[in-house]
């Protein structure tokens, strides 16, 4: 029998105690910790994870802002909007949510956020210090993976672990921090060229799936007693929901979940936990920013 990692119950707990964290902060006469977002376009599935981060800053006692602009602002437009954020000394932390429209350079708009109030921990600086073990702000997903990780015991140390998709906000920060001092995971990051993908899974104890092919990880490439760990959240059409979407994991849940030790389910697991890392950054961001006005 498996255990379902319940990524939304944990969140909830880790919310819970955010919240306590910002009463004690607001008793002792600090502001209010800010947290901030920047959405360009509509893609829907942009819409829904800027309204439920805007959502969980409501439940745990956050500011938030939410700044909508049309696909057709202009690279430079943006490029000033993130300036007045990063010298707001009232906003804690912020994001632009991804992916912007082509015209626009997700690299240039990223460089361009202050490191110190990156809450995705996308900017080159937090990634940089994440890579050589020092503090900072860890990408929201991979972190909240780790934590999850962690919450429910399970042992990395010696583990091998496959992390399946390189891209930049998921697959290769996670086989980074899976593979430091204390996550101690022994890991290998596979991708569109390798070879022996399935041969890779099969072997491993641990397996992260962050690629965004729904039911890539099937049955027969999971050994008894796995971790498996999905990361895919693609948008599927569906008469069932209200929305008229469902979200579809990488993982063939039904077949590969009674293989398992621990499974995340998709919605519900992953997802929650980097949406609370976001409010984890945007804390420490407050905390450690003796700058901060009182309110
Ligand atoms: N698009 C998909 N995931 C993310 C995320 O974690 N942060 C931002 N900013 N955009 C995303």
């Amino acid at each position: 029998m498996y255990t379902l990692i319940d990524g939304k119950k944990v969140a909830s707990e880790i919310k819970l105690e955010i919240a306590r964290e910002v009463q004690g902060l607001k008793s002792s006469g600090h502001k209010v910790p800010h947290l901030a977002a920047i959405l360009v376009g509509n893609d829907g599935s942009s819409e829904t994870y800027v309204a439920n981060k805007v959502k969980d800053c409501h439940e745990v006692g956050f500011k938030s802002t939410l700044l909508r602009y049309d696909n057709t602002i202009s690279e430079a437009f943006l490029l000033a909007r993130i300036k007045e954020l990063n010298e707001d000394k009232d906003v804690d932390g912020f994001i632009v949510q991804l992916p912007l429209p082509s015209h626009i350079s997700e690299y240039r708009v990223i460089e361009s956020i202050d490191p110190a109030k990156d809450a995705d921990g996308f900017h080159p600086v937090n990634i940089g210090r994440m890579m050589i073990g020092l503090p900072g702000y860890l990408p929201a997903t991979p972190f909240g993976i780790v934590e999850l990780i962690k919450r429910y015991n399970i042992q990395t140390s010696g583990k091998s672990c496959v992390v399946i998709g390189r891209s930049n906000i998921v697959g290769r920060p996670v086989s980074i921090l899976l593979s430091q001092k204390g996550m101690d995971a022994t890991v290998t990051l596979v991708h569109s060229r390798t070879k022996n993908i399935k041969e890779i899974v099969q072997a491993s104890d641990i397996i992260i799936a962050a690629l965004g092919s729904p039911g890539f990880v099937t049955e027969e490439m999971v050994k008894a007693g796995a971790v498996v760990i999905d990361v895919g959240t693609t948008r599927i059409e569906s008469n069932v929901t209200k929305s008229g979407f469902r979200l579809a994991g990488d993982v063939d849940f039904e077949r590969v979940a009674p293989k398992c030790a621990y499974i995340t389910p998709v919605p519900g697991g992953v997802g929650p936990m980097t949406r609370v890392s976001l409010l984890r950054n945007t804390l420490m961001a407050v905390l450690s920013n003796p700058e901060v006005p009182n309110q």
